[in-house]
């Protein structure tokens, strides 16, 4: 498979304070990289790099994405392009429908107007496939929605916007043992619709990857990538913790 997601040396953080300090990743198509490591080692900072978020300052390095530069890309432009983000912390939108938030972020995948009807429909079969309640789409986005069920909300967002690329953050925190399971389950659902999506799913449980089965783990300590393997590394750090990269 060709190569989806290649970081080369990247250096960023905010303002004057440098948060990764030279991160290098790659990723083919169809794969799924899991990324851990203990908590404050700058995961969230380089997922959100990773999709554009104007809040983080690359000072050096670069992001290719399909063998193109998007080191300098605007987030929206990113998501067009294919890449997906679930937020750690995914903001409740007063007022938004779920169904009216989902038709917009497909529309702009698209770039066309999806119909309505075409919509509730694609997202009735998602949530029956999911497992999740049907009501949760005649609701208004994350108001009032629990963690796991925002979480369940996230993967059914992946499922309709079709991405290439995913990038799930924590998407283990607050969450229950079924719901982990639930995750990592709907992870593989929507990878077998879509068998080229490269996946890059940040977590601290080996348990999640019991059911995901990462082609790669890579180990972020301090702002950089210290370990990278396979399934053993996961195990390894559920046993022994990061004390041996600190
Ligand atoms: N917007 C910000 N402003 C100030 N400091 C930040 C900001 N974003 C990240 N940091 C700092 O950068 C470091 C890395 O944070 P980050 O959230 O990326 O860690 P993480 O690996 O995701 O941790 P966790 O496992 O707890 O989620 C932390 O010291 C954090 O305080
Ligand atoms: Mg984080």
């Amino acid at each position: 498979m060709a190569l989806l997601l290649q970081i080369k040396d990247l250096h960023a953080g905010i303002q004057e304070h440098e948060i990764l300090h030279g991160v290098n990743l790659q990723l083919d198509e169809g794969e799924v990289l899991a990324l851990m490591g203990p908590n404050g080692s700058g995961k969230s900072t380089l997922a959100n790099v990773m999709l554009g978020s104007p809040e983080y300052e690359v000072t050096s390095g670069q992001i290719l994405y399909k063998g193109e530069d998007v080191t300098s890309w605007a987030a929206d432009v990113r998501a067009k392009a294919g890449m997906f983000m679930a937020f750690q912390h995914p903001e409740a939108v007063e007022g938004l429908p779920v169904v009216q938030f989902l038709r917009q972020a497909m529309s702009a995948r698209r770039s066309s107007d999806v119909s309505a009807l075409e919509v509730r429909v694609a997202v009735m079969e998602w949530l029956e496939q999911l497992g999740m309640d049907p009501s949760l789409a005649s609701r208004h986005l994350n108001e009032g929605f629990s963690g796991g069920e925002r979480k369940r909300n996230e993967v059914l967002q992946m499922a309709l916007l079709d991405p290439d690329l995913a990038i799930l953050d924590e998407t283990d925190s607050g969450l229950d043992v079924d719901g982990i399971a639930m995750v990592a389950k709907g992870v593989n659902m929507v990878k077998d619709a879509r068998p080229s999506m490269g996946v890059v799913m940040v977590t601290h449980y080996a348990k999640f990857l019991e059911v995901l089965h990462p082609e790669h783990v890579a180990v972020l300590v301090d702002g950089a990538v210290v370990a990278s393997g396979g399934d053993e590394l996961a195990t390894e750090i559920d046993r022994n913790g990061y004390d041996g990269w600190k």
